[in-house]
Parts: structure tokens; C-alpha cells; sequence
């Protein structure tokens, strides 16, 4: 019995795509469990980037099956964009590696403009407006409409339509444009043709691949800090990120979990509303966020908004392994870090004139707390060429030690700087 599973330990974007591919290459096969479109990373493939948003991370390796899982709403427009770039870089996403959960939930447009509408009100949380929200309220108002039913293309366009009416009339009532039903029907509907070869129940083909010793990855979208029951709620996304997501978006037992592994950024970035305590602006935030003119700065890869940044917030992150059995974590964007003189790293929190050493529940707390930093001394020297940890500067050795009794868990992969084979594995 053999997943791996990936997690995102902070508020997303940790560098996950990057540790993916390095763990795709043991795997045979690669899972998404939750979220959606929302989520975005940039394989670089033979000199073409491409943007992987649903398809895991396993496409470009030969041999690697990759699996969509009744956890992950899909937009199938997208999904379709998403095929298309892959083939153009020389890769393959046929429904020979490809398979997609029957019953995995479907974006419609209404849900993308019922997520765009609600973002212009002060009730939005600065979403990535793809809808996600609302597919999945759809899901669990048990009104959704299921990838499965594309295998009949005409009833899954008329379905379309019809709840189309329907949230059309929620967007009249808000005085949003509202979507063409019409034609959302019969795009829909030529759209199931293309995706319904990719359909499988692929929770039967997982717990038979586990039977036959296989090696599943199975990768996680945004961070458990976003996620839906145990991230800083409201301003989470909608769905399971954390390790629980695994056995509810791919319907695997917990047994065939061995390893759990979190990414973390050697600093914390978050994008949308919500507490962040170690935020940071003025020099030092845009010293972190870079300035946008390389691909790894501080932008959202969906959105393309400027990252929020702060200092490493060892209480967020301990919280994190705690809560999702994190046993080994990846640090990445060590390099990022080289030049400042001081580092500072959020040990616990203060608030109401207590003293916290794990994320409070409540948000509204959160947004109250106050970090009590230990500062530690920075490196200058270059760390991109390092392949070892007894390569990396002395300070830069005492900084992941101290993350690591900071969070209780081994950092076992250190990324160096934005090529594949710029990471450290101890
Ligand atoms: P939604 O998932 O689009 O509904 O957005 C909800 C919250 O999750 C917002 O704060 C988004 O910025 C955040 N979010 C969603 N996906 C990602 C991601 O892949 N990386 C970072 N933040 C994300």
C-alpha cells in the first residue's frame, strides 16, 4: 500500500508543482484530489512553459498515469485548453494516462459569474473567480451536475441549461450579467463528447493499482491553511486541502498513506483577503515579492496578482504538520532569502494576553494576534550552486534546523533556486 501525498503547509503557492514533478518520477501514478482551476504551476517542458491548472503534474512523464479525482471541480473548457497546450509541448494527455473522476463536479459559467459577482460585493474574499465556491456549493446543495453524465452528451447539455436558467435567476436578483444559457447548453454539450473518453470510476482503479503495489502520488492543490473546515475560514477555498481531502477527493483508504509530505516556503506568501500575522510591507515585501519580472516572483499563477509576504510563520506551519501528520517537509525558495542580514521567524503568537504556539480556530483571533519573532542571522553567500546540505552557508544550515524544532518535522528537500535539478535532497 503506497501514497504519497503533497501538500501545500502554508496558504498555497509553497512551490508544490516543483516538488510534484521531482516525486512524479518515482510514481506511477499522479492524483489530484481537490480544488480546481484555482490552482496553477508552470512546468518548464523542452523550452515551452506550460501551465498546468488540473491535469497532475505526471503528464510529462512517460509512463505516469494521472488521475482526476471526484474531489476536483472541473472546468471543462479549461480542461480542454489544458490538453491542447500539453500536446503543443510535446506531451500526451489522451485517456490512456489521463483519467477523470465520473464523479468529480462541473464549473458552469453561472458559477464562475455568480464567483465574479459576489467578488465586486463587500462580501468577497478575493477569490480567484473561477467559480470554485460555487460548484462546490452546488455539490453539497446535492444539485451539482457530475462529470459521469457527459457519457450522454444531450442530457448533459440540457441539465447545463437548465440549472443555467436557474442561476440566472440568482444573478437578476443581484443585477449581474447573466450567462447564455442557450449556448452554454450546446457548448457544454459538444464539450462532453471530447471529455467523455477520459471518464472512469477512478476510485476503482486506484485501490486496484494499490492492490498491485503501485506507487501513487497523490498532489494537493493550494494549502491547508486555505483549506475549508481547518484554514482561517472565511477566507479559505472550498475544498479538503488537507490530508483528510486525500481519502474523500479519491476514495482511497487511509492505510495506503505511507508517507505524508508538506511544501513550505522559506518565507510565507499568501494571495487574497484573510489574517496573514508575519505580513510584511515596505522594502522588505518587495524585496520578497520580486518585481514580476521573473516567472518564480510573487504573482498569483491564475490571477496574476501581486502576492501578500511576510516572514516564515513557524506557528502557521506547526499547526499544519500537526493537524495533517506532516512527517517531512520540502523548503522551498531558500535562495530567495540570500542577502538579508537579519531573518526573523514567527515562534508563537500573543493576543488577549495569552501566549499561543498554534493557530488559533477563529479568525477573527487570528486577525488579533501578534508574532513574537526570534531573529536569526542571514547568509550572503550564493546557495544556487549548492547540491548538499553541508554545501549551503553555516547560517543557512541554522535556519532549517531551527524551522525544523520549530514545527517538529524533518526537512528532507531544500529548493536552491528555479531550475529542476536546483534542489537539495538529504
Ligand atoms: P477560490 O479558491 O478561487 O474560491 O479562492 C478562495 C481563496 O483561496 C482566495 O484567497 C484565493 O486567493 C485562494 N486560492 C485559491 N487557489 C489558490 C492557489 O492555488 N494558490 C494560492 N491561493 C489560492
Amino acid at each position: 500500500m503506497s501514497i504519497t501525498v503533497l501538500l501545500g503547509a502554508q496558504w498555497g503557492d509553497e512551490g508544490k508543482g516543483r516538488i510534484a514533478d521531482a516525486l512524479a518520477s518515482e510514481a506511477d501514478i499522479v492524483a489530484r484530489f481537490n480544488g480546481g482551476p484555482n490552482a496553477g504551476h508552470s512546468i518548464n517542458v523542452g523550452g515551452k512553459t506550460v501551465k498546468l491548472h488540473q491535469v497532475p503534474s505526471g503528464v510529462f512523464r512517460l509512463g505516469c498515469q494521472n488521475i482526476i479525482g471526484n474531489g476536483v471541480v472541473l472546468n471543462p473548457a479549461k480542461l480542454l485548453e489544458e490538453i491542447e497546450q500539453i500536446n503543443e509541448a510535446g506531451a500526451q494527455a489522451t485517456p490512456e494516462n489521463l483519467r477523470i473522476s465520473e464523479n468529480a463536479h462541473i464549473i458552469l459559467q453561472g458559477h464562475i459569474a455568480l464567483d465574479k459577482a459576489k467578488e465586486k460585493t463587500q462580501g468577497g474574499i478575493g477569490t480567484t473567480q473561477t467559480g470554485i465556491g460555487f460548484a462546490y456549493a452546488d455539490k453539497a446543495y446535492r444539485v451539482g451536475i457530475r462529470a459521469g453524465m457527459m457519457r450522454d452528451a444531450e442530457k448533459f447539455g440540457d441539465t447545463v441549461y437548465k440549472r443555467t436558467l436557474e442561476i440566472n435567476a440568482q444573478l437578476a436578483a443581484q443585477n449581474a450579467e447573466q450567462v447564455d444559457a442557450e449556448m452554454t447548453g450546446a457548448i457544454y454539450t459538444a464539450m462532453a463528447t471530447q471529455i467523455a473518453p477520459y471518464l472512469a470510476d477512478t476510485s476503482a482503479i486506484l485501490r486496484d493499482a494499490l492492490k498491485r503495489g503501485k506507487r501513487i502520488l497523490a498532489e494537493g492543490a493550494q494549502g491547508v491553511l486555505l483549506d475549508i473546515d481547518h484554514g482561517t475560514y472565511p477566507f479559505v477555498t472550498s475544498s479538503s486541502a488537507t490530508i483528510g481531502g486525500v481519502m474523500t477527493g479519491l476514495g482511497v483508504p487511509p492505510q495506503s498513506i505511507s508517507r505524508v509530505m508538506g511544501a513550505a516556503k522559506a518565507f510565507s506568501t499568501r494571495v487574497g483577503k484573510g489574517p496573514m500575522p508575519t505580513e510584511l510591507d515596505g522594502e522588505m515585501a518587495l524585496r520578497l515579492r520580486g518585481t514580476g519580472a521573473n516567472p518564480w516572483d510573487e504573482y498569483g499563477s491564475t490571477t496574476g496578482r501581486p502576492r501578500r509576504v511576510g516572514w516564515l510563520d513557524a506557528v502557521a506551519l506547526r499547526t499544519a504538520v500537526a493537524v495533517n501528520g506532516i512527517t517531512e517537509l520540502a523548503l522551498t525558495k531558500l535562495d530567495i532569502l540570500t542577502g538579508i542580514d537579519t531573518l526573523n521567524i514567527a515562534t508563537r503568537y500573543q493576543v488577549d494576553g495569552r501566549s499561543l504556539d498554534e493557530l488559533p480556530s477563529d479568525s477573527e483571533v487570528l486577525e488579533r494576534c501578534t508574532p513574537i519573532y526570534e531573529q536569526m542571522a542571514g547568509w550572503t553567500e550564493d546557495v544556487q550552486n549548492c547540491r548538499s546540505f553541508t554545501e549551503l552557508p553555516a547560517n543557512a544550515q541554522n535556519y532549517i534546523r531551527r524551522i525544523e524544532t520549530l514545527v517538529k518535522a524533518r526537512i528532507t528537500v531544500i529548493s536552491v533556486g528555479p531550475e529542476r535539478e536546483q534542489m537539495i535532497v538529504r
